[in-house]
Parts: structure tokens; C-alpha cells; sequence
């Protein structure tokens, strides 16, 4: 086995997701003959709270992400900052001449994700966005499945991710929930990224939405013991025309925030004239496949993909994988590829799927605001043929 190339890393905002890049880094040994090992070399964050964490951890801090991008030994940066944030931030890593896995959704609106995509595109620079739940082997399992044929002339499919976590209406106020620092787009600002990577990848692009949003709770307590606006959308389900080969069908995607009875569903199905397929992270061990036998019976079946990954795990077949090990096979993905080494294997989102998922949701928030049918502009000429 190879030594794999060390590349060093500096993470732009540590907190929750900054955080698990750190433990993600810590398990690489579990992949064995990947090409690459990160190192963690720098974390900027201006909280001082959120900079202990990395420097108990033996990790360099810095409260200013400028200092961070001066150095030479950072080669690769991870932003994970809030959405009013990127823009700037993604610009600078860019301008500083550094690859980078940036967040979702990748800009805080169309506007921003088009500037971004467009200094993207004129650098040499690798970037991919975060979407790390199509690594579950049933995710995958279920795009293999799509991808055989298998479904025939599809009828249907839906994305759906969702949890509860802001039902509780004690919860205080964060970023998250406030549209100047989450973005107009609310929910499908935070969730959107994840339940649109599998259908663009599988080319199912939405020609038209129509959107309900929902904002459910109007205000929240803040730190200071007060009430804060609470003015973001906390669920959206989209009703969206995907045009097919064998004609369009329709896509139902559901970001939601408040689904009672849910603590972090992701979700992926889709069903044709001649099978189906089903995932979801609420049994993620099972994979539900729909097929008809030749005496007509309908049966759903259910396979064990077990720990069968993207990249390769020393992690027994047998042994049930999860979120941290979505975050592992993301960041391998994402390593592998700025190698060249992805080969014909799933990988993380591209620029331009961020941006068209911008477009996707700008027109499902112009959908809801009008109670009408949109139709999706996407930036490119293919959108239109
Ligand atoms: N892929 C996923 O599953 C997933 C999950 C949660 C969040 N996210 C995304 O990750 C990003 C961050 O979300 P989070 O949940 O980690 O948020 P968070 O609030 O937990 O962390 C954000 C961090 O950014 C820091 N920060 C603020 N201004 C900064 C600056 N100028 N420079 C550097 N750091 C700064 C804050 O101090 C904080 O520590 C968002 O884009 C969010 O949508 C992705």
C-alpha cells in the first residue's frame, strides 16, 4: 500500500460542522489506500468558545480567517459559516489561490451563488459543495438501482429531509432562523442541498415548481431573556415537473424543520412502470425495492446493503453505518477527486449543482409568494432545450 500525499487543511468557522471535519479527519484511518490524508493545520473562528475546541485538540487557531488563508501549509480550506458569510468568504479563499469544500447552500440567495460560481469558473481552483447524506450505502444502492434501468418509464420520486428540531417554540433564536443571516430561502437554505444532489445527479432537473412555504413560529426567545423575530420559512414542499425521456413526472421535495415525530429523516424514492426503490435514513439499513412478479404480485423487498461504501472502510460489511460515517466518505470524495482519483465514483456536488439548486429555490420562493406555478431559470443554455 502507498503512503497517501498529507494535504493540509485550514477550517473556516468551527463550530458544529467545523467540529466534525476535525473527528472526520481523526477517523481516516479507517479508509484504507485512500490517496490522500488531511491534516487539520488551522481553524478561524472570532468566537473564543469555538477556537478551544481545536486547541485542545493540538489544532493552530486564528480569530481572523485572513490569517488563515496566509498561510502556506493550508492548502485546502473547509468554510462552514453562516450563509450571509459565504459570499465573502468563499471569494477570499479563491482570491488566496486555496481549493475549497464550502457549505451549502452555497450563498446566501441566486445572487450570491452566481458571483460565486462565476470566480469559480475563472480560477483553477477545485471546489465542491457539501451534501453528505447520498453516501449512505442505501442512498447509493437506490442510485444504482435508477441507474440500471431497472424502474422503467419513471411515474414518480420524492426527496425529503426532515426533522423537528425547531417544534419545540421555547427554543431560543440562532442564525439559522433569521432570513438576513439564513437567507429568504429559510429551510431550503439549510436543508435544500441535501434533497436535490441525488435527482440532479440522476439528471432529473425541475423545468417548474409550485411551493408552500410555511413560517410557523413568528418569534423566539433570544440569549438576552427578550424575543427575537423569527421570520424565516421553517418548512417547504415543492411540487416540481421534471422533464424525462418517457415524459415528465412529478418530484416531490420536502425540506421541513418541523415534522413532528421526526429527529433527521433524509429521504430518497422513486417508482416506475416496472420497479421501485426506497431509502430512508430512518431505517438505514434496508433498502426497499418494488418489483412485479410474472403472476402479477406487487412486492416490496427489502435488501441489507450493510457497510458497503463509496470508498472502502476496514469497517466489517456486516456493522451499520451513520451520520459520521456520511462525513468520512464525503470528505474522501472530496479528496480523491481533487486527486484525480474519483474514477467513476459518486462525488460531492459541483459548483454548478449549487447554483442550480439556487435557481430551483428562488423560483419556489417566488412560487409561494405569487401561489403560482413558476418556471426555473437556470443559468445555463441546456435549461432551456
Ligand atoms: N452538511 C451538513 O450536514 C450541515 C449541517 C449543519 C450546517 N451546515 C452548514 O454549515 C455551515 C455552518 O453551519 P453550522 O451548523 O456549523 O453553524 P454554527 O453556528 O454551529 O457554526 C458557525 C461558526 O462560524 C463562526 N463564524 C462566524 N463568523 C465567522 C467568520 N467571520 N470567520 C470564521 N468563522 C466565523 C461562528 O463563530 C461559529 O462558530 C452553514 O453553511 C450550514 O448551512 C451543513
Amino acid at each position: 500500500m502507498s503512503t497517501p500525499s498529507r494535504v493540509g487543511v485550514g477550517i473556516i468557522g468551527g463550530g458544529l460542522m467545523g467540529r466534525e471535519a476535525l473527528a472526520a479527519f481523526g477517523r481516516w484511518a479507517a479508509l484504507p489506500g485512500h490517496p490522500v490524508r488531511p491534516e487539520a493545520v488551522c481553524v478561524a473562528d472570532p468566537a473564543p468558545a469555538a477556537r478551544e475546541f481545536f486547541t485542545a485538540h493540538g489544532v493552530d487557531t486564528v480569530a481572523d480567517h485572513t490569517e488563515l488563508l496566509a498561510r502556506d501549509d493550508v492548502e485546502v480550506v473547509y468554510a462552514a459559516v453562516p450563509h450571509d458569510l459565504h459570499e465573502r468568504i468563499y471569494l477570499d479563499v479563491l482570491a488566496a489561490g486555496k481549493d475549497l469544500l464550502a457549505e451549502k447552500p452555497f450563498g446566501i440567495d441566486l445572487d450570491a451563488a452566481r458571483r460565486i460560481v462565476a470566480a469559480i469558473e475563472a480560477s483553477d481552483r477545485f471546489v465542491r459543495c457539501s451534501s453528505e447524506f447520498p453516501f449512505y450505502p442505501g442512498a447509493q444502492a437506490a442510485v444504482d438501482r435508477v441507474r440500471s434501468g431497472a424502474l422503467g418509464p419513471i411515474i414518480e420520486a420524492r426527496g425529503a429531509f426532515l426533522h423537528s428540531s425547531d417544534l419545540q417554540r421555547s427554543k431560543p433564536i440562532n442564525w439559522k432562523r433569521q432570513r438576513a443571516r439564513c437567507g429568504d430561502i429559510g429551510v431550503m437554505a439549510d436543508l435544500g442541498m441535501h434533497v436535490v444532489h441525488v435527482p440532479f445527479r440522476l439528471g432529473w432537473r425541475p423545468r417548474s415548481v409550485r411551493a408552500v412555504l410555511q413560517d410557523l413560529v413568528s418569534t423566539r426567545p433570544d440569549p438576552a431573556g427578550g424575543t427575537a423575530v423569527c421570520d424565516t420559512a421553517e418548512n417547504a414542499t415543492l411540487s416540481c415537473r421534471v422533464p424525462g425521456p418517457d415524459g415528465d413526472f412529478p418530484l416531490t421535495l420536502e425540506t421541513k424543520r418541523i415534522a413532528p415525530g421526526e429527529m433527521n429523516t433524509w429521504v430518497f424514492e422513486a417508482v416506475g412502470m416496472d420497479g421501485g426503490v426506497s431509502f430512508t435514513t430512518r431505517s438505514p439499513a434496508v433498502v426497499r425495492r418494488f418489483r412485479l412478479t410474472d403472476a402479477g404480485e406487487q412486492v416490496w423487498e427489502q435488501v441489507q446493503p450493510g457497510h458497503h461504501s463509496v470508498f472502502p472502510t476496514i469497517t466489517g460489511g456486516i456493522f451499520e453505518f451513520g451520520f459520521p460515517d456520511t462525513l468520512l466518505q464525503l470528505w474522501a470524495a472530496f479528496l480523491a477527486e481533487r486527486a484525480g482519483q474519483l474514477g467513476e465514483r459518486f462525488g460531492c456536488a459541483t459548483p454548478r449543482e449549487a447554483l442550480d439548486s439556487h435557481a430551483l429555490f428562488a423560483a419556489a420562493l417566488r412560487s409561494d409568494e405569487r401561489d403560482c406555478v413558476e418556471v426555473v431559470a437556470y443559468d445555463d443554455a441546456a435549461a432551456s432545450a
